[in-house]
């Protein structure tokens, strides 16, 4: 039987407070590169995104707005989901943690864990960041002259004391976190720092986690025996990447060895993923994730693109200004593992008129031009690929090459450098036009012209499929300029056969 392997890619789920803005859209992005390259793979890939609709946080951001909260929630869910249609983002399943499937879900895990004895009540007390939904320690504090601010978010933490349901954490989960940590170690997506950090983090001598809340109605009810009681966000938000898929899906991932689970994240929220999350799953016994792609901020005046710092960058208006492909090749070239990312409306104009305009644009232009002008005739080309076998065997082995490369890169989630390998063809291309001088050869109408063009546009159709998982739309018209349909299968099979004949040139970016 020849099952698909599974492919499992989530993004963190986005809190449903507002609109998104480019930050959400780039650790989205990141995970849509990785999906759509994974299913050109022949893997069968789960691709989850969606909203964390609890908390605090929100419902104080539907009062603001003088709103009913399952009303607020609905309209800025709906929000992202507009941006995912826009920028061709091929999620399979979508997150809303207000719906009953995921609540129930969370329910059940809490009675596990009571009945498990996991739990017990004690008081908490400390600083609490309601932009975080998260208590702070030390080092999350920014402390100013005057007051005390949250690192992440900037705003004012509050001092807060309550009974809640915690989660022990005992010698034995430190030993098997230590244990994931050791392996993770190894992962060059995770990084020695972070596995450092969370080592550092171990040596805490107390390090039980409050998972329900007291005073945030806005959040799922746990049981009548305890009606104050709710859950903590993030023991809410978290079961999400579970809690969305079917029964026999969860099963297939998350219990299956096989599977590859990969999670997408924003270098604040290591903690969560890296540390709680692999603790739950233990005590509920499901598969630990894979790996994780933690990346840092985009930031606007130096500072990280947040609602409530106010720099927020629309994808709208950029995708109005240069369209959905450039956007998203845009986001890919800046696409770095763990470091913060500046954004400024320069760099994507330099982009835009650099890469797509000068390179990418007018090599293909430069290049259907010769088409239409000289009229190769490829009736022979098996004839001529025997007739020039070196120069064939040269050509192939510095495609494959590239082709090799942009695997390996992508298999290793290094996006930009994957994307980098498609300009590198377009260069390569470039260069055998300095090179060969077609328009020498056509003055001596020699048949090596023909040779020359076929391979060129051989190049041009490996672009087109490279660009598969970035820009959607481009890919398909290269394909369809070349006459090639666009299957979903991803043949970069160098034997190519054509009778192509050009039908119209076109520009793609001016
Ligand atoms: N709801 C939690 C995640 C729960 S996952 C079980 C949350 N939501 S969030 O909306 O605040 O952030 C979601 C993701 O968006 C995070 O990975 C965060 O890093 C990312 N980004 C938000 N602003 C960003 C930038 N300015 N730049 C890059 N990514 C940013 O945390």
């Amino acid at each position: 039987m020849n099952k698909k392997k599974i492919f499992y890619i989530s993004t963190p789920i986005y809190y449903a407070n507002a609109k998104p803005h480019l930050g959400h859209l780039y650790s989205t992005l990141y995970a849509d590169f990785v999906a759509r390259f994974q299913r050109t793979q022949s893997k069968e890939v789960f691709f989850i995104t969606g909203c964390d609709q609890h908390g605090s946080k929100i419902a104080k951001a539907a009062k603001k707005n003088k709103t009913n909260t399952e009303t607020f929630i609905k309209t800025n869910t709906q929000h992202f989901l507009n941006l995912w249609k826009l920028t061709d983002i091929s999620y399979t399943h979508f997150v809303e943690t207000h719906n009953l499937k995921h609540q129930v879900f969370v329910v059940n895990v809490f009675n596990n864990f009571l009945k498990k004895k996991y739990l017990y009540l004690n008081y908490y007390q400390g600083l609490y960041c309601s932009g975080c939904e998260s208590f702070l320690s030390d080092e999350q504090l920014l402390k100013d002259q005057k007051e005390e601010k949250c690192l992440v978010c900037q705003k004012k933490p509050i001092f807060l004391k309550e009974k809640n349901f915690f989660l022990k954490i005992n010698d034995q989960d430190r030993n098997f976190l230590q244990k994931l940590f050791q392996q993770w170690k190894k992962k060059k997506e995770i990084g020695h720092n972070w596995t450092n950090s969370l080592n550092e983090l171990l040596k805490i001598p107390k390090l039980d986690l409050s998972i329900t809340r007291c005073r945030v109605e806005w959040a799922i009810k746990l049981s009548k025996q305890f009606p104050k009681h709710t859950a903590y966000v993030w023991f809410d938000a978290l079961w999400s990447y579970i809690s969305v898929l079917t029964t026999e899906e969860r099963e297939l991932i998350w219990k299956n060895n096989d599977s590859q689970i990969v999670h997408v994240l924003g270098k604040e929220i290591t903690k969560f993923h890296l540390v709680y999350w692999p603790l739950f799953l233990e005590k509920d016994e499901w598969k630990k994730p894979d790996n994780f792609l933690i990346h840092g901020w985009i930031l606007n005046d130096e500072q990280k693109m947040s609602k409530s710092i106010g720099n927020v960058v629309s994808p709208e208006e950029i995708i109005k200004k240069y369209g959905v492909n450039v956007l998203r090749i845009f986001i890919a070239s800046l696409i770095k593992p763990h470091l913060d990312i500046k954004y400024s409306e320069e760099l994507i104009e330099n982009f835009y008129r650099t890469n797509l305009v000068n390179n990418f644009s007018n090599y293909i232009h430069r290049l259907l031009i010769m088409i239409e002008k000289y009229q190769p005739d490829f009736t022979q080309i098996n004839k001529l690929k025997k007739q020039f076998q070196v120069k064939d065997l040269i050509w192939k082995k510095q495609l494959q090459t590239f082709i090799d490369q942009y695997h390996d890169l992508f298999n290793k989630f290094e996006i930009s450098q994957a994307l980098q390998i498609i300009f590198d063809l377009l260069n390569f291309g470039n260069q055998m036009i300095e090179k060969e001088k077609p328009w020498n050869l056509a003055k001596e109408k020699n048949i090596y012209l023909n040779f020359f063009l076929f391979n060129s546009l051989l190049n041009l159709k490996i672009v087109a499929l490279l660009l598969k998982p970035f820009a959607i739309s481009l890919s398909k018209q290269i394909l369809k300029t070349l006459n090639l349909n666009n299957d979903e299968s991803f043949n970069l099979d160098l034997n190519w056969e054509t009778s192509f004949k050009l039908e119209k040139v076109v520009k793609f970016f001016e």
